[in-house]
Order: C-alpha cells, then structure tokens, then sequence
C-alpha cells in the first residue's frame, strides 16, 4: 500500500470534521461574530466540553473558563481555531492498549508532550509565538493512528518488527506499510486546512535537515523537542532511538548547556496540573 493509497482512504474515512469545516469558514469571514462562532461550537455539548478543557489548561495559559463566549473572547478566533483542531485531532487516539506500550493513551501522551516541549523551545528561542508548536506537536504523529485504522493487520506486523534494531522506525513502515506516518500525518494537516508551515514542519519531523528552506527551523524544533519527549519516556517510545544530528542543534544554535535549561522548563511545564490528558482506556 502507498501514501496514495492512504490518501485516498484517509479521505473516505477522516473527511475534515463538519465542526472545523464550519469554524475555519465562519473564522476567515469578515462578516462574522463572537455570537455566530458561538452557536456554531455550543450546538454539539461533548465538544463544547472539550474545548473548555482544553481552554483551562495550562498551554493556552487560562484556568478560569466557564463559556465558549468568554474562551473566544480571551483567546481570541485564531485560538479557537487550534483549539477545535486539537479536539478533533484528540478523538483519533482514542482506541486501546495494541502491544507493547503502544496504545492512543500513550501516543497522545507523547505528542502533547511534544506539544508542550515545542512550545518550551520556542518560547526560549524567542519564536514562540511564530507558529502554534502545540498544535505541531498535538499532530506530529497523529499518521500512526491512521495507519492503524486504516491498516490494522499490516499495522500489527509493523509493531512486531519494531524491534528489529537494524532498522529506524521510518524505514520499518516505509516496508511494511509502504509509506511513514510522518507523511501521513502532513496528509491529515492539509486536509484539514492546518497552516502549510506547520503541515511542513511535522512532514519532515523523521527529517529534518532534509525539509524544504523556509521549514527547515521548524522541522528541527519539532525533531528536537520529539527527542527529548521520548528521552523522558513521557508517553509512547520505540524500543530504540534514532539520533538528533548534530547539524540539527546547529540549525537552532542549541547546545548542550542550552538543552539542559530547556529540560528544566519543560519539567515545570509538565508538572502543571493543567496537561491536556485523556482518560486512560485500559
Ligand atoms: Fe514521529
Ligand atoms: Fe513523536
């Protein structure tokens, strides 16, 4: 099966959910209002739940939400956008314990630790405020949960071979599954109508130094700030992996002493009570 293939699946199965397509729609008309956008998030309360939770914690630096007028409000549009793309991105995880420590527990685990991590990286390197790197991080991986969706009798043979050291996992899928979840996970972010820098950027998280010029930066923060999520074993991690080039810490003018302060404020962040976990399944 190829990335095409994929691609055509993934649009039969994972079309743009009906809430983003109405935000992002009502989002980029000027003609539309806090009311408007409103109406639009209340009509479905489980999400209108979810976005509140995900308002009051710590990444969108708010505790006291209590409506999605007021979440709208102090956050304003742009935020709600990623809001909404960070809940519709949450319901792909949801499904159990695989093998291993693989289970959407533990990868949603991960890729809001990268989320945060990103955002730490950012923040310290003055760019924070560039793209949103939570949402980059919420969606970097989210290709291995279509890949197991979509696949997942091939998807199990994948895992089984996860331990066969003499391959990066990258190359694993790339037999097994015929294309790599990084891929797919740029696929998601454009069908989705994600921000091209931040589709690019997680595209080429498995390589960095490869991403087209103007991504490149980001490419390597993403890379990064996986690493050092993984390192943690903050939420999933393969049984073994594959090395940050240096050329990478070069690219954000990062070194060891830089990482180690980094490390500690990502400490700070992930013992704020505030973390956007879901429920664990089993
Ligand atoms: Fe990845
Ligand atoms: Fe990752």
């Amino acid at each position: 099966m190829s990335a095409m293939d994929f691609q055509g699946k993934l649009n039969e199965i994972y079309p743009m959910p009906h809430i983003l397509v109405k935000v992002f729609r009502a989002v980029s008309d000027p003609d539309s209002n806090y009311d408007q956008l409103e109406a639009i998030v209340k009509h479905d309360p489980a999400f209108t739940l979810k976005i509140l939770s995900l308002a009051n914690s710590a990444y969108y630096g708010r505790s006291n939400i209590t409506s999605i007028r007021e979440a709208i409000g102090l956050l304003g549009t742009n935020t709600l956008k990623n809001l909404c793309i960070n809940v519709c991105a949450h319901d792909l995880f949801s499904f159990g314990k695989i093998k291993y420590n693989f289970s959407g527990y533990e990868l949603w685990k991960h890729s809001v630790g990268v989320g945060i991590c990103a955002r730490v990286i950012g923040d310290y390197l003055g760019c924070g405020k560039q793209v949103d790197f939570f949402t980059m991080g919420i969606l970097h991986d989210i290709g291995l949960t279509l890949e197991y969706q979509l696949q997942q009798e091939v998807f199990m043979t994948f895992l089984n071979c996860l331990h066969d050291r003499s391959k990066d996992l990258v190359a694993l899928e790339e037999d097994v599954l015929g294309t790599n979840h990084a891929t797919l996970s740029k696929m998601l972010c454009e069908q989705w109508l994600i921000p091209e820098e931040v589709g690019a950027a997680v595209g080429w998280h498995h390589a960095p130094l490869e991403a087209p010029e103007q991504v490149r930066f980001y490419a390597c923060l993403l890379a990064v700030a996986d690493r050092l999520v993984m390192e943690r074993g903050f939420g999933f991690v393969p049984p073994y992996l594959a090395e940050v080039p240096d050329q990478v810490l070069q690219i954000l003018q990062l070194d060891a002493a830089h990482l180690r302060q980094v490390n500690l404020l990502f400490t700070t962040e992930l013992a704020h009570p505030g973390i956007p976990l879901m429920e664990k399944s089993n």
